[in-house]
């Protein structure tokens, strides 16, 4: 396990989005180079930034056409390898995103793939007999290339899928083993890829739909196992270097697959969703919410026996929001936020901040698609940096900006927001900041214990070591009975106080206690 993720807080940049340092509308590394003391000044300590490699851009990036190449919007590959330089100068991890599962239909590995006549590449992807093969269960683009097949995608029609074999073979003529030497040829394809980016100084990866490599692989034994061979490379080559899973599954991609750390996505329904974005018939039924309408125990159902199962093997990833959901602003006040984020904040496991969360930047609902954005579009606009021109995203004009930056008169940016102390902005800062003061207790590894939670009900009350965290988001004053004395308040928001044995929590509040012995 690298030890920097130890004390490690990531924030999660979408390069387009953040800062445009030569004013051609979007963002670019050197821009990201010339905030790394902002990203600093936050306690944010590593960065994911999503894709930056060459690629048509059909799905922001997730499209790659080259791995090795940056795309010229953002830079050249010296400026990437300058960031890596300058953030470690700085104290700050940078992880990649890496897509294995798929590439964009321009990649040379495709355009040699879809050639009729066989070649290297030809099962580089994942090809059916015939055109006239096209089986109902897989998604498959049938009878658009001059070879005469099929070819399963992995996402957007322009993904077509890698091909790491098939772990159920149901249809011998044409699915392949995953121990086919074609098969583990794009296992070593991968590795040259992290190795490429890891020898120039990149710290890791952030890894797009881990799960999905192999395929007829329900339980993922398969797909988990190639993971592990990667982490065994990793473990080898670059001990220092972290993999963070977009899965969702703790025990399968941890525990069996090796990554360091998991996500914890916003599946509709699983624990994190219910937490912070969860509708039901048009009701807001999230725990955040202040209408008092949720369920804590949906989420600590789930995630106590997962971080069990995975103790001492990996880390559980809880984010603020990601490029592909809507921003909390769209349904929780500035203080439900507030409680939102002091609540992930002090979790095990490493947590991630999505730019312009720390300052509430708005969901743009009324956007249309931008780049495969669709309805994600709202949640990628510009970073609002400044009160001037484009909020000091960019100096271009308006109309050539890469996405249009918040217009409404009271957009918040970080120059607003920095002098007042009750911002949100200073309370993330706050609370990192206390978080890594602590870390042995707030950090990835410490213990936690759920004190309260209980069906429909609030408040949510948790240990960390020695410090105890009541949060309770809905607008009624609520009381528990708590086994613990305390010492000092570390942090607290709205009314909050521990009198004989009894924690009471005004309406939206938090507190962070330290307990005494
Ligand atoms: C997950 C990424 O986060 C998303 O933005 C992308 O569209 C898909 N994977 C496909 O790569």
């Amino acid at each position: 396990m690298p030890q920097w993720l130890k004390d490690a807080v990531f924030y999660e940049i979408y390069p387009q989005s953040f800062y445009d340092s030569n004013g051609d509308g979007i963002g670019d590394i050197n821009g990201i180079i010339e905030k790394l003391d902002y990203i600093k000044s936050l306690g944010c300590n590593a960065i994911w930034m999503n894709p930056c490699y060459d690629s048509p851009f059909m799905d922001a990036g997730y499209d790659v056409r080259d791995y090795k190449k940056v795309a010229p919007r953002y830079g050249t590959n010296e400026d990437l390898e300058n960031l890596f330089k300058v953030a470690h100068q700085k104290g700050i991890k940078i992880l990649l995103d890496l897509v294995p599962g798929h590439t964009s239909d321009t990649h040379p590995w495709f355009t040699e793939s879809k050639k009729p006549v066989k070649n290297e590449m030809s099962n580089r992807y994942i090809w059916t007999k015939s055109v006239w093969d096209a089986p109902p269960q897989y998604r498959m683009m049938v009878g658009i290339t001059d070879r005469d097949a099929n070819y399963m995608v992995n996402y957007f029609c322009s993904q077509p899928a890698l091909n790491y074999g098939f772990y159920e073979i149901t249809h011998p003529e044409w699915q392949l083993p995953c121990d086919h030497p074609d098969c583990l040829a794009t296992v070593e394809a991968l590795k040259d890829i992290m190795r490429f980016w890891l020898d120039k100084g990149c710290d890791g990866f952030r890894v797009d739909m881990a799960d999905s490599l192999v395929k007829n692989d329900d339980e993922k034994v398969a797909t988990a196992r190639i993971w592990k061979g990667i982490r065994e490379m990793l473990d080898k080559e670059y001990p220092d270097a972290a993999m963070v899973s977009e899965w969702c599954h703790p025990v399968r991609s941890l525990f069996k697959g090796g990554f360091h750390m998991d996500f914890y996505l916003d599946h509709r329904g699983n624990g994190y969703s219910t937490l912070f974005r969860y509708e039901v018939d048009g009701e807001d039924r999230s725990f955040f919410s202040k209408n008092g309408k949720g369920d804590v125990t949906v989420f600590t159902d789930e995630y106590v026996p997962n971080l069990k199962a995975t103790k001492d093997c990996g880390y559980i990833s809880m984010f603020t929001s990601n490029h592909d959901i809507p921003r909390m602003t769209k349904n929780l006040d500035e203080t439900a936020r507030k409680l939102a984020f002091c609540t992930i904040f002090t979790m095990p496991g490493v947590p991630f901040l999505y730019y312009g969360d720390e300052i509430g930047m708005r969901y743009q609902e009324e956007l249309t698609s931008k780049e495969g954005g669709f309805s994600r579009t709202g949640s990628r606009t510009p970073m609002q940096w400044t009160n001037g021109k484009n909020l000091g995203f960019s100096t271009a004009d308006k109309e050539n900006l890469y996405l249009p930056v918040d217009s409404m008169p009271n957009a918040p940016t970080v120059e607003n927001q920095r002098d007042n102390p009750n911002s949100i902005f200073n309370t993330v800062k706050d609370i990192i900041k206390i978080r890594r003061e602590n870390n042995s207790d707030l950090g990835p590894d410490g213990d936690f214990k759920v004190l309260y939670a209980q069906r429909n009900k609030y408040p949510f009350v948790y240990q960390r070591g020695s410090f105890v965290v009541g949060v309770n988001p809905s607008a009624n004053e609520t009381a528990v009975e708590l086994d613990v004395k305390q010492k000092e308040v570390a942090y607290q928001i709205g009314d909050a106080k521990l009198e004989n044995g009894k924690l009471t929590l005004g309406a939206q509040s938090f507190i962070l206690f330290k307990t005494a012995e």
